[in-house]
């Protein structure tokens, strides 16, 4: 029988779609060495529109797919579903799932000198409450402004990142925060940093701007340290699923990682979770 080295299991990264790129992109900065599975849910994005119940059902869908893939760890990039499904996922999988909030929260809390914080994410993850709930659990003292910019993702999927249309939008999303004289704008959702010039401009320059994808990876690499879970070797795999045409995922691909992916297969979630050989999707 072969013994499983858990060191060179894949991490699992999951998204509504393909906005979880950007954690792929610092991946392959922080952790170079790492293989990693992605999962981009194409056919049913945006969660962020979405009830807590429906994006907790297609999560845990998520956290079925992988769990018969053999990972040593699931990373959850999409803000949404870390808001509103991470704090209540029960089971035993046999890795850690990790959610993209904390690492924002914490970075915001040290990044703020006057304590006060802006928070923009979808309108799901901005009515949960949880970056809120998060900050003030880590320092009651901090002032905390949110507001939701549901027209970002669909500019950011139309390219339109430059846009002088783009910049009117942010200007008036983001008028309400720059009224609260923040400090620290924390960018709560996974397609924000493709906006970060936009956003600034709508914000002031002045404001920091936390980019969570990079503080998350970071405190992923902590936690695969501490858990001996690095990998040793240098033949990494990059293995990409979507549950839509991948052809779309291919194109926009190019603009959050610079690259096209080229070859990424198409899985149905829940045929997946009826059948036992899930590799054979
Ligand atoms: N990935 C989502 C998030 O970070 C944005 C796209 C969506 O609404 O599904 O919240």
């Amino acid at each position: 029988m072969d013994i499983i080295d858990r060191r060179e299991l894949p991490i699992a990264v999951f998204d509504s779609g393909v906005g979880g790129l950007t954690i792929i992109k610092e991946i392959l900065n922080i952790l170079p060495q790492e293989s990693v599975l992605y999962l981009g849910d194409t056919a049913r994005v945006p969660y962020g529109a979405k009830s807590a119940g429906t994006v907790k059902r297609f999560t845990e869908e998520a956290v079925s797919f992988f769990a018969s893939k053999g990972i040593k760890m699931l990373l959850v990039a999409c803000n949404t579903s870390s808001s509103l499904v991470l704090p209540d996922l029960s089971g035993d999988y046999g890795f850690k799932i990790l959610g993209v909030v904390d690492a924002g929260v914490e970075e915001a809390a040290k990044v703020s000198r006057i304590k006060r914080i802006g928070v923009i994410g979808t309108e799901a993850t901005i009515s949960s409450g949880v970056y809120e709930r998060k900050l003030k659990e880590l320092d009651s003292d901090l002032q905390v402004f949110s507001k939701s910019c549901p027209l970002f993702v669909p500019l950011v999927e139309e390219g339109w990142i430059d846009e002088p249309e783009s910049y009117k939008i942010a200007s008036k999303y983001l008028k309400s925060l720059k009224d609260k004289k923040i400090d620290t704008l924390i960018l709560g959702c996974t397609h924000y940093p493709l906006m970060k010039r936009v956003i600034q401009y709508g914000i002031g320059e002045h404001v920091a701007l936390i980019d969570s994808a990079k503080a998350f990876v970071k405190k992923v690499r902590e936690v695969l340290l501490s858990d001996d879970l690095l990998s040793r070797r240098d033949d990494k795999e990059y293995s990409f699923y979507v549950t839509d045409e991948p052809d779309k995922f291919n194109e926009l691909s190019e603009l959050f990682l610079g690259a096209a992916i080229g070859r990424v297969k198409r899985v149905d979630l829940k045929e997946c979770n009826n059948v036992s050989d899930f590799n054979k999707v």
